[in-house]
């Protein structure tokens, strides 16, 4: 009815209302549930941050208890979901592989297909939560050819995850401080309200869809390189400066001159006109991590030396682009020995606990009604049909 308005990429309107995350695009600011990010990264967890968004509180230590018992519980997947995964050729892409198995999740679980009280809506959320690293870890057995090792609940949720993602290569296992770097960076990509995948989330659950096929076209929508898949896509730009023998000055060169088509991947967003202030952590936790795991990666010398020349360039000064959380997440996943095309699914088991929270709230919401935008029409005005054989 009335006048429509015409707002592409949705620069200016709101879709709902959350009580989840704030930003504060302007000033770098990033809030969950009200508790500043670097005081979660800092002294929070990811099971524990999971609990926050989802409820809207921390849990006290016996709720963190029986939460984390629960979680832990399920991680462990049947058989015949481990072959889904081994169906796929080694060759295709983890997000491919991740975005299936999250859609078959509810074939396999059928408990779960339907949210029809508090205590289905907690069970699907903790199965979804449970399952999501094991299958990280499981397509990144497959695509590496090894043996699909079996959960085990007593290590806790993140050290788990790693033994299984990456125990089969490894002689040792990581130490504390390399398990800590995991779960600050899976704190640091938990939520970032409407961004592309939650939006997405959200306009798939409107229309009352279950909660898995909601979330599994929220992790297609973050499979594209402009979202999730930028920490991809700033590693090969990386490797591709290194390899091409360029240096960081010609490579920003070549970004200016529009013409040439290249990004400078890893910087910019369409909320923060200034430092991203998980960039900001992780940038720090980079060095650490890269210490704690005994690697020295020339990459991060270059990564540097691209922002810096970047910061103090007018281009980027004017248009406002800072590195965002994906210029160096890649660096530390390299580092603990994740191929590059495993970047996007752990940006996934990241971004679990918001997609879950806000499917969550959205479900709740008396306000929600199915997602349903208007368009301007620019098409041919009414024409008669012509017949095949009359056609030119
Ligand atoms: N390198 C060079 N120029 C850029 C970049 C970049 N990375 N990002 C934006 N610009 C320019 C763009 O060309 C435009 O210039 P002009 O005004 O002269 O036409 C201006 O800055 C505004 O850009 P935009 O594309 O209109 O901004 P947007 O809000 O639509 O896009 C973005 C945001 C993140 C898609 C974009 O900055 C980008 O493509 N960045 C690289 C990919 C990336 O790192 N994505 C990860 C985002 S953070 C994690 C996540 O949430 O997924």
């Amino acid at each position: 009815s009335g006048v429509v308005t015409y707002d592409p990429g949705f620069m200016n309107t709101a879709a709902c209302r959350s009580e989840i995350t704030y930003i504060d695009g302007e000033a770098g600011i990033l809030r969950y549930r009200g508790y500043p990010i670097e005081q979660l990264a800092a002294r929070s967890n990811y099971l524990e941050v999971s609990y926050l968004l989802a409820k809207g509180e921390l849990p006290t230590a016996e709720q963190y208890a029986a939460f984390e018992e629960r979680v832990l519980r399920h991680t462990q997947v049947r058989e015949e979901f481990r072959a889904l995964i081994r169906a796929f050729p080694r060759t295709a892409h983890p997000m491919a592989i991740v975005s299936s198995a999250i859609s078959a999740l509810p074939g396999f679980y059928p408990e779960v297909f339907e949210v029809t009280d508090a205590e289905s809506e907690e069970l699907a959320s903790v199965l979804l939560l449970a399952k999501m690293p094991t299958i990280v870890a499981y397509v990144l057995n497959h695509v590496n050819g090894e043996e699909m090792l079996e959960v085990d609940p007593s290590r806790g949720f993140i050290e788990d995850f790693l033994r299984l993602a990456l125990g089969a290569s490894r002689e040792e296992e990581f130490g504390p401080e390399v398990v800590a770097a995991m779960d600050k960076l899976l704190v640091l990509h938990a939520d970032h309200e409407q961004n592309c995948s939650t939006a997405t989330v959200r306009s798939v659950g409107s229309a009352d869809t279950n909660l898995f096929l909601s979330v599994a076209a929220g992790i297609n929508a973050l499979s594209g390189p402009k979202h999730g898949g930028a920490n991809e896509a700033v590693l090969t730009m990386l490797e591709q400066i290194r390899d091409e023998d360029d240096d960081a000055g010609s490579f920003v060169a070549k970004v200016k001159d529009k013409s040439s088509g290249a990004r400078l991947m890893g910087f910019g967003h369409r909320v923060y006109k200034n430092y991203d202030p998980r960039a900001a952590i992780v940038k720090e936790a980079t060095d650490s991590a890269l210490q704690a795991l005994g690697k020295r990666d020339d990459l991060l010398d270059l990564a540097m030396g691209l922002e810096e020349i970047a910061l103090s360039d007018d281009y980027f000064v004017q248009r406002k682009l800072y590195p965002n959380v994906d210029f160096y997440t890649g660096l530390i996943y390299r580092a603990m020995g994740f191929p590059t095309s495993m970047f996007t699914p752990l940006f996934a088991l990241g971004r679990m606990p918001g997609w879950i929270a806000q499917w969550r709230e959205m479900m709740h919401d008396p306000a929600t009604k199915i997602a349903r935008p208007r368009q301007v029409y620019t098409g041919p005005a009414e024409r008669d049909f012509v017949a095949i054989d009359d056609r030119r």
